[in-house]
């Protein structure tokens, strides 16, 4: 038996930073729910200082989730910390994590402290943060770009004052494998009494180095990393919850003296269902979960794969919980076929959310021959986000063609109220788009739009990506349906909905500098 080493979840806290994954409570909490499932130890459920929507979002997930530690971030002023232990206070496990920056660069340019100060701050915000439980985290902010003795300074006055997990964050993703291994070496061996903490990585992906930093750290005794699903993250993304797990999985000769306890096959579920919430595709060839991953396209690997899987498969699909494009259900599957497949996919959707999923899974199944896991997950995301959304498209009828100007008849509910209208536009989806524009009074401009199929077939749902701005916040919304205009007004709708959702909720205290 190998060392455990924790894997810290942090896809709701910076994962949530990145553009277009913002996430509000009920996504953030199903999430949470599917975060269970994959086994993780920590869920850093969000920063609850810097808005009311993350402060519910941290209570919720304190409030329900059992099993893994709920984790909330805190910088180190008195405030900050008071109000990630109010937010974690239901929680069956506690940890406060607080951070300050240590880099030169960041306490003249940003912080605009002495060493001195940022010293008393750590032992001061750690003392007040074990006040409130056992389980503190100390991260030193831009640890891979601060001078070491400076860091073993201020890791010693952490550790004395109660902290039990010492992070070195590797925050504009700088270092490489051999330094960063080395780093983390030193720190074990300068700090006093430094066997008593657990010693943690968290990097972040700009030169593409963030699962190699990890493991390198790994191999020198850093025994939890932090990682976020599909490797979501401020700027480039954070270590990759995935492909950290399976390269340790994978290569238990060279990771011999470590172990993980994650279910390896609630991985690509995880996947798919932080794609659907946040509408943020991987890239195909991503790693472990993107769509190419297990697909062999030269003649000379397909023939390999078939004699012998082993010649080109270093994993099989099946372990990470991908069993490709497996035909599900039809149109003569009835509620417990469907409420059985749910389960399997580990989706939670009940009561309403269940009836309006239902209703739409029996209407894609009328209008296309065969239901595949992905139509399931992408219908149960559609129903579980739809229901605390101010706007809901109720009807959407579209005239368009070669010899006609394209007009759209739009019916929206607006706070519960059926309101409708009727624009032009250049394009069909450009009248949809200002029809709904003005039933919402939206004052944001659209970003992007992409379209892309959710299966193969020519009767595959269409999934819409739709980005839009307001005010410098920029959103994602995501529709799906078998009619692709359908698709764009619920994305576009989606979108909006997300914009009132900030507005409303998560405008106060936005910390700069993270
Ligand atoms: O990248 C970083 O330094 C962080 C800290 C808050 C841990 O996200
Ligand atoms: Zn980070």
């Amino acid at each position: 038996m190998g060392e455990a080493i924790r894997i810290f979840d942090t896809t709701l806290r910076d994962g949530e930073q990145s553009p277009g994954c913002s996430m509000n409570l009920k996504e953030k909490l199903t999430l949470a729910r599917q975060l269970t499932r994959l086994g993780v130890d920590v869920i850093e459920a969000g920063f609850p200082i810097a808005s009311e929507g993350d402060f519910e979002a941290v209570r919720a997930i304190a409030e329900e989730i059992r099993g893994p530690v709920i984790c909330g971030l805190a910088r180190t002023p008195e405030v900050d910390v008071e109000r990630a232990a109010r937010a974690l206070e239901s929680a069956e496990k506690t940890r406060i994590h607080t951070f300050i920056a240590t880099s030169d660069i960041h306490l003249e340019h940003k912080l605009r402290m002495t060493r001195e100060q940022v010293i008393d701050e750590v032992g001061r915000a750690v003392t007040q943060a074990r006040g409130y439980t056992d389980d503190v985290e100390f991260s030193a902010e831009d640890a891979t770009r601060s001078d070491r003795d400076y860091l073993v300074q201020v890791f010693s006055v952490a550790l004395e004052a109660g902290a039990s997990t010492l992070n070195v964050p590797d925050t504009v993703g700088y270092t490489t494998p051999g330094e960063y291994a080395e780093l983390v070496r030193y720190l074990i061996a300068e700090i006093p009494g430094s066997g008593a903490a657990t010693f943690s990585v968290h990097c972040h992906n700009d030169l593409g180095l963030a699962v190699a930093n990890s493991l390198a750290a790994v191999e020198a005794g850093a025994r939890q990393v932090e990682c976020t699903v599909n490797g979501i993250g401020e700027r480039a993304g954070n270590t990759s919850l995935e492909e950290m797990v399976m390269a340790v999985r994978t290569r238990p000769d060279v990771y011999a003296e470590v172990e993980l306890g994650i279910n390896a096959a609630e991985i690509y579920p995880s996947s798919r269902l932080l794609s659907s919430v946040t509408g943020v595709q991987v890239q195909p060839n991503k790693a472990i979960v993107g769509d190419n991953a297990f697909a062999h396209e030269a003649g000379i690997h397909q023939d390999g794969v078939l004699k012998a899987a082993i010649t080109y498969e270093i994993m099989t699909p099946a372990s990470i919980g991908r069993a490709s494009n497996e035909l599900v259900l039809g149109k003569h599957s009835g509620r417990h076929a469907f409420r059985d497949r749910l389960d399997e996919l580990g989706l939670d959707v009940d009561g309403d959310e269940f009836e309006r999923a239902f209703k739409r899974f029996k209407d894609l199944a009328d209008a296309k021959k065969v239901i595949y896991n992905e139509d399931i997950e992408a219908i149960a995301a559609d129903s579980v986000t739809a229901t605390e959304d101010r706007f809901e498209l109720l009807e959407l009828t579209i005239t368009s063609g070669n010899a006609l100007a394209p007009k759209a008849t739009v019916s929206l509910a607006v706070d519960g109220d059926a309101k409708d209208t009727v624009a032009s536009g250049v394009g069909p989806v450009d009248a949809i788009f200002k029809a709904i524009a003005e039933l919402t009074q939206t004052p944001s401009e659209l970003i992007r739009y992409q379209v892309h199929a959710v299966t193969a077939g020519l009767d595959a749902q269409g999934e819409v990506t739709v980005t839009i701005e307001e005010e410098g916040r920029r959103v994602i919304g995501n529709g799906v349906h078998e009619d692709v205009m359908v698709a764009s007004g619920k994305a576009y709708v989606n979108a909006i909905n997300k914009l009132e959702w900030h507005r409303l909720r998560h405008e106060v205290n936005e910390p700069k500098g993270i």
